[in-house]
């Protein structure tokens, strides 16, 4: 009774809210800014359902109303399980580019064929669905920006409303090359929002994950031993690579290669990762020229046919084998590098104490 009670007063609060102030917001903030509005899920564990409408304002989702993505929900209380979100329904979002209502559906059936999402609905919590990937991320703030600021000033020369143009100026600049720092680090939106890095670890989150992969190439009815070693090992084999290196001392290089790089095709969508045996995927043995290809502007002098050759495994995934020569080379140089510089500095540290003990003992 007393939830009715409550429902029925949510839903006056919201017909009067929604006509009073016009948001998209469908009057689900009436309770969903409420702090602390909690859920206690199927798993038995406490599910934050506060929404802040200050940064949801500010998102990039902000003109999308919240029925239209949680478009099971239609009544207070919520039937249970309504909360998913299809990401390829259509909006009344209209893309000016069409003037046709806006929908991911492209993306969607791209990751759909996808080898992450041909089996997601065998097991949801081990295939990545958009939301994994996706969050509903901040636009950038043009008012931080010396140089933003200056163009937000240009654009208000001729269009007076100066809401509308820092909401579209700031649409286009979170794609742009503009630095802008977060921890610390300069980030360029250059080919991707995220960095290098950040897209590594993305990837990482799951293929690092031994029993997740393991159970995943079940699925996959992958069974040979050595593929299997392949995929379990695909980070770790990345990052002993030069690639990986030069990432991980500057995540904004440019030129270091990181996973979409390679595993999605030139004028895909980002979404296009396919198993290497699939003539769609980037690094079927069909594609693998062109992938590569792309690197001759950071492989200057290697000419294009012969990339081909850098695309064996032992150069891009630098697996375990342990019958090559190359691999036991690299090992002990690496080894020998670690032990060499340890040996230095300990050394170095030493002479220092005993340097200071001198110092001290003459003092007394
Ligand atoms: C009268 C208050 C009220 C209003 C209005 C309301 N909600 Fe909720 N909502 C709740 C409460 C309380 C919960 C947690 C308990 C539950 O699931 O009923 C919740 C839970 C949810 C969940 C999580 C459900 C899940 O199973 O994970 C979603 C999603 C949600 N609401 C979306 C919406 C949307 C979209 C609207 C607007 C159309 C809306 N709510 C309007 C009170 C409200
Ligand atoms: C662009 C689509 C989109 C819009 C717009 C949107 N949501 Fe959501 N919402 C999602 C997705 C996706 C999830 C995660 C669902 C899942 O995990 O299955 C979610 C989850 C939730 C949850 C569950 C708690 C949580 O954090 O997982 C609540 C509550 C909620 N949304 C309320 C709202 C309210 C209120 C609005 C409007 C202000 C809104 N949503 C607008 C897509 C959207
Ligand atoms: C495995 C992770 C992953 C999954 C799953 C995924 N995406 Fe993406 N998506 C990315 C990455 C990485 C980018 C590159 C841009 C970036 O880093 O923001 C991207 C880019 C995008 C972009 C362009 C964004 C921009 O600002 O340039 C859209 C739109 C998009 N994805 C939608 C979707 C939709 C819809 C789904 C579900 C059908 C989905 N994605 C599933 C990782 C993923
Ligand atoms: C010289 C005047 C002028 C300046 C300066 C200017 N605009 Fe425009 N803008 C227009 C006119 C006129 C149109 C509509 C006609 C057209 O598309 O050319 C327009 C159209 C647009 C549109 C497309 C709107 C739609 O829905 O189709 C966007 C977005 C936009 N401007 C953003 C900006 C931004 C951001 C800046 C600053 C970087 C800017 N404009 C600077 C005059 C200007
Ligand atoms: C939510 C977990 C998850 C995330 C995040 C994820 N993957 Fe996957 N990925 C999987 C699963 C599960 C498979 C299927 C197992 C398989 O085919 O080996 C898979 C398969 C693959 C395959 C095919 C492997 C094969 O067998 O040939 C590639 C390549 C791949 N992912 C690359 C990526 C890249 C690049 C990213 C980052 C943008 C990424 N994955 C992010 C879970 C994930
Ligand atoms: C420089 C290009 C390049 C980069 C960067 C790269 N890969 Fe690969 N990856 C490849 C190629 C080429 C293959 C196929 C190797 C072969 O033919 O044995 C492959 C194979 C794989 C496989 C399947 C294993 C197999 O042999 O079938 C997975 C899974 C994978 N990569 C995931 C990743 C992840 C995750 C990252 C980022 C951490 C990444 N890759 C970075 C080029 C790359």
């Amino acid at each position: 009774m007393k939830a009715f009670i409550l429902g029925l007063t949510g839903a006056i609060a919201i017909a009067g809210t929604a006509l009073g102030m016009g948001t998209t917001d469908d009057g689900c903030l009436v309770c969903h800014r409420l702090k602390g509005l909690s859920i206690v899920n199927k798993e038995n564990k406490v599910e934050d359902c506060s929404i802040s409408d200050a940064l949801f304002a500010h998102s990039v989702h902000r003109n999308v109303g919240c029925t239209e993505c949680h478009t099971d929900i239609e009544e207070y209380p919520h039937r249970p399980g309504s909360g998913k979100v299809n990401c390829a329904t259509q909006c009344h979002v209209i893309d000016p580019s069409t003037k046709k209502p806006f929908s991911h559906k492209k993306v969607y059936e791209t990751w759909k064929k996808s080898v992450h999402g041909k089996n997601y609905q065998k097991a949801p919590d081990i295939y990545p669905y958009c939301t994994y990937c996706h969050t509903n991320r901040l636009l950038i703030d043009v008012n931080k920006f010396e140089a933003l600021k200056m163009s937000f000033d240009r654009c208000s020369i001729c269009h007076q409303n100066k809401e509308w143009v820092k909401d579209r100026l700031s649409h286009v600049a979170s794609r742009e090359p503009i630095p802008i720092i977060k921890n610390g680090f300069t980030h360029q939106f250059i080919k991707t929002r995220r960095d290098g890095w950040e897209i590594v670890e993305l990837c990482a989150s799951c293929h690092e994950d031994k029993k997740k992969m393991e159970k995943a190439l079940d699925i996959e009815g992958i069974h040979n031993k050595f593929e299997r070693e392949h995929v379990l090992t695909a980070v770790e084999s990345y990052k002993v690579t030069m690639h990986a290196k030069m990432l991980y001392l500057d995540r904004n290089d440019t030129r270091a290669a990181d996973c979409l790089d390679c595993h999605t095709n030139k004028d895909g969508n980002f979404h296009d990762i396919f198993h290497k045996n699939d003539p769609r995927s980037s690094i079927n043995p069909k594609n693998i020229e062109l992938t590569c290809g792309r690197s001759t502007e950071c492989h200057p002098l290697a000419p294009k046919y012969h990339m081909k050759n850098f695309a064996t495994t032992k150069w891009v995934h630098m697996h375990p084998i342990p019958d090559s020569l190359g691999q036991k080379i690299v090992k002990i140089v690496e080894e020998f590098m670690f032990w060499l510089t340890t040996s230095t500095l300990l050394f170095a540290v030493t002479i220092v104490g005993l340097d200071l003990l001198k110092n001290l003992r003459r003092k007394h």
